[in-house]
This record gives structure tokens, sequence and C-alpha cells, in this order.
């Protein structure tokens, strides 16, 4: 195994994993968002092998995960500067640019579509296996290591949750709980000519702070916007139902349920814990989304039949945060009349 003066030689575990990676099985690794379900994205075969473990449907892209100082040109036939000031921005790091796909990328990383999705995340689990495999040239295609529709992993046990003994998984490399705790922001880049810069997806790094870059505010996705799986409406969904009430109402509702015999968890970031299950999150943006999926899997495991959640502030900051939850949230209009009856 190659490696460059300076970095240091990789663990027996991860050149392991970079041999499972190369020879077309699945790999779990930690990223700074969340946990990825890993394949070599140039052998369909792999690929094919994450959608049959997630149960996912096989025409959703997948995003691919490349080494610090991959080349880009390798991956994408047109690459703006936009694109290049942002790579020097932000990666490593949570940001994800949608670009036009070069032609000898297979089909299966992007769902047929003729862009592919690029990302170089920071955490040095991941940064330590995307150098190893195939001696940093390669690129792994991952999706969040979670059973498709459901609340993404941010520890390797969540992995172990989902997936139990999968045959399909060859190893899942444990490097502690995700710090950023929601997935990549997402930038469409694509068709930058026609559209400007579009948003498919908020997390950690803002419109703001992309428009801070490359002087073009993101837009909101359009009908035509590439098709992205986490764009879903239910999306990151536990299996308990999910409301959000504002602090106000919530001590109400609380109580009217309670009266009626409902077991309820709660999410709550500024009132006082009451009893019963409950997790209280740090009331700042990055705070809370570092802890929401792991909230959300502990309330799911509660046996409540609703998991409250106190409506977080509405502020530009926490878009990524809204944005999970009002997922989390779909499908759950009418529950509380619902519990409330009988
Ligand atoms: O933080 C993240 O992005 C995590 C970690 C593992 O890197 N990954 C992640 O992957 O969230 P996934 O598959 O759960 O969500 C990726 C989203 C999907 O909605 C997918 O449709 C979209 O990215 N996507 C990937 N390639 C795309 C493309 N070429 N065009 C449009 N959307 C794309
Ligand atoms: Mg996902």
């Amino acid at each position: 195994m190659k490696h460059s003066a300076g970095s240091p030689a990789p663990s027996a575990e991860i050149v392991q994993a970079a041999a499972i990676l190369a020879s077309g099985g699945l790999v779990a690794f930690p990223t700074e968002t969340v946990y990825g379900l890993g394949a070599d994205a140039e052998d369909p075969a792999a690929v094919a092998r994450i959608y049959q473990a997630k149960g996912r449907p096989n025409d959703h892209p997948v995003i691919v995960h490349l080494a610090p100082g991959a080349d880009l040109d390798y991956w994408s036939s047109d690459i703006p500067p936009a694109a290049r000031q942002l790579v020097a921005a932000f990666w490593p790091g949570p940001l994800t640019l949608i670009l036009k796909r070069n032609q000898h990328i297979p089909d299966a990383v992007s769902g047929g579509q003729d862009t592919v999705g690029l990302r170089c995340p920071s955490h040095p689990v991941a940064i330590a296996l995307l150098s190893a495999f195939k001696g940093g040239k390669g690129g792994v295609a991952a999706p969040s290591a979670n059973k498709f529709g459901n609340v993404s992993p941010t520890t390797a046990q969540h992995v172990r949750d989902e997936f139990g003994d999968e045959p399909l998984l060859g190893a899942v490399l444990d490097g502690g709980a995700s710090q950023v705790g929601i997935e990549s922001t997402i930038l469409d880049l694509s068709r930058l000519d026609t559209r400007g810069p579009v948003l498919l997806r908020p997390g950690h790094i803002s419109a703001q702070q992309i428009a801070d870059v490359i002087g073009l505010l993101p837009g909101q996705p359009d009908a035509a916007a590439p098709r992205a799986s986490g764009t879903l409406e239910s999306h990151y969904a536990p299996h308990t139902p999910v409301l959000m009430l504002e602090r106000a109402r919530l001590a109400d509702s609380l109580a009217q349920l309670q009266a009626k015999g409902r077991r309820v968890a709660l999410i709550v970031h500024t009132l006082a814990a009451p009893a019963g299950p409950h997790v209280t999150l740090p009331a700042t943006p990055a705070g809370y989304a570092y802890g929401l999926y792991a909230a959300l899997r502990e309330m799911d495991q509660s046996g409540a039949d609703l998991i409250l959640v106190e409506t977080p502030p509405q502020d530009a900051e926490w878009l990524g945060v809204n944005d999970r939850l009002r997922r989390a949230v779909f499908g759950s209009s009418g529950i509380m009349e619902a519990l409330l009856r009988s």
C-alpha cells in the first residue's frame, strides 16, 4: 500500500476496509455529517449492493466521496470556477457539489442522470479510507448508512442497529459520533449558466457562506432540478409519529394526551425537562443538529405513541435542522386528534 511521505501509514483496519471496497464489497464508515455505506463508485455491481442493502430504489443517485486533492476533472467534464472556489473554501467538509458527469463514470452512481454528486468529507477515518482506497484516486459511492427512509446514523452503533448481521456489509469502521450530525449541504452547479447555483439540501454550510465565496446566493430547487431522495417529503423519519409544537402549546397538549393515557416522548431545547422519556438538546443550531438524529432514535425506541418536538427557532442558521424535522413530521398530520379521540 503506497502512502505519501508525511501522511501516516494506514492502520491494518483501514487497509482491510480499502481491500473490501476494491473487491466490490460494502464498508460503513464515519463522516463528519453522518455515517455512509460505501462501495467502489466505478463498480456498478458494488453500487447495486448498496441499493440492495438499503432497500433503496436504484434510480436514486448517490454521492461520490473523494480523498483530499482528488482530480475533479476525472469525475466531471465541466467544472465552473465557482466549483473550484467552493472546493478551496470548504473541502474537506460538509458540502456536496452536483456537477456534469464525465462519460466514463457509471450510470449507477448518478441514477441515470447526466450529473454526479461529489464531496470530500473531513472525518479523519473517512480521509484515511479514501486515501488508502486505490491510492487516493478512487471514489467511494456512499449514501447514509440507514435503510431507505429511516433516520441517518450518527454512530457506528446506529449502523449496526440498522443492518444487524447483513451479509453484504463487509465492515463497520467506528469513528465516534459524527460532529455535524445532519447530512451535507447539496449545491447544484450543473446548470449554473441557466439557473445559477441551486440549494438542493440545506446543511451546516449555509447559502450565505456559499454566497460569500462565489458572489451568488443559491436559489431554491425548481421543477427541473436534479432529483434527490433526501428531498423527498417523508425522509429521515422515525417509526413513531413526530409532531412539532410551539413552546407555549406544548405543556397543554402533553397534559391532554397524558389524560387520555397516551405515552409521549419529548425533544425539547428550552422547556424544563418533564418526567418521562425526553431528550434536552442544546439551544444552538450546531449543538441541536449534532444531537438530533440520536435523539429521534432514542425517543423512537422509548415505546411512546408520539414524539413531541418543541419547535426550534426559524432563523436562517436553523434551516438544516428545520428541514430535517419537517420531513420527520411529514405524514403525522391528524395524529394529535386521533390520539385524543376515544
Ligand atoms: O452528508 C452526506 O451527504 C452523507 C454522508 C454519508 O456523506 N450522505 C448522504 O447520502 O446523505 P444520501 O444518499 O443519503 O443523500 C444524498 C443525496 C440524495 O438525496 C441524492 O439523491 C442526492 O444526494 N444526490 C446524489 N447525487 C446526485 C446527483 N447527481 N444529482 C442530484 N442529487 C444527487
Ligand atoms: Mg440518506
